[in-house]
């Protein structure tokens, strides 16, 4: 049997739990890892975590907090009573954020600091922070960092920067890659993509698999296909 290298984490991105559980029904034994963002969470609430969780299936819950520590930890708190496995603040909070986050977690909810999104670009992120000529890379380097001493579970990175994280820090942070794509899939509002291969090759830990899979006219074939480039 092929070894899968990281593990593959399918993002629940729909408007309701009726699309959701009819592809995690779907894709069956093929995949036991959901990622549950903001949109199905703010429609359908903690129900659809219970439900993911009673079809034996582990929870990513990805709603990237960015508020006050005292807030933040609230509702991480929250989250890990929910028994969600891996969620999301903003490394960009700040120290003070991301500590109070990783100590309410507690032991079995990992954090993982968002850096820069894989949505952004140099130009992008350049315009936001008032800042030209700033790279995401080095961001998302110096954001890592700052993770770290946080004593955060990892962070989330485009593959395009996940091998220079993992040189940086080797096993001390896990690494979340979101914008997979496969060769002739539309990059659609996504700047910063990589191919499974390509991202498991960088040193990723996880993998998050949206449109690559959700749209796909065949999502089962499509998550086969994701595997077999992982193997
Ligand atoms: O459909 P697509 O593969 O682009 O979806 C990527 C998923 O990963 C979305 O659910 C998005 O919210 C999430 N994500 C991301 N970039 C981050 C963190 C999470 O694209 N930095």
């Amino acid at each position: 049997m092929a070894v899968v290298t990281a593990i593959p984490i399918v993002a629940l991105d729909f408007p309701d739990s009726q699309r959701a559980m009819t592809l995690v029904q779907t894709l069956d034994e093929k995949c036991r890892f959901y990622k549950v963002g903001s949109e199905l969470f703010t429609a359908v609430g903690p129900d659809v975590i219970q439900w993911l969780r009673d079809f034996g299936c582990d929870v990513f819950l990805d709603l990237k907090f960015h508020d006050i520590p005292n807030t933040v930890a609230g509702a991480v708190r929250r989250v890990a009573e929910m028994g969600v496995r891996l969620t999301t603040v903003h490394a960009s909070g700040g120290s003070g954020m991301l500590e109070a986050a990783v100590e309410a977690a507690g032991a079995r909810c990992g954090v993982l600091a968002v850096t820069i999104l894989t949505s952004i670009d140099d130009a992008t992120l350049g315009e936001a922070w008032g800042r030209p000529g700033v790279e995401a890379r080095a961001e998302v380097l110096r954001l890592s960092d700052m993770a770290r001493a946080a004593g955060a579970h990892g962070i989330v990175c485009s593959g395009q920067e996940a091998g220079e994280v993992r040189a940086r820090h080797g096993d001390a942070l896990k690494l979340l890659v979101p914008g997979i794509r496969l060769p002739g899939d539309p990059a659609g509002d996504q700047a910063r993509v990589v191919t499974p291969e390509a991202a498991v090759a960088a040193g990723a830990t996880y993998l998050v698999l949206g449109r690559a899979v959700t749209e796909a006219k065949d999502s089962r074939g499509a998550m086969e296909a994701v595997l077999e480039r992982l193997a």
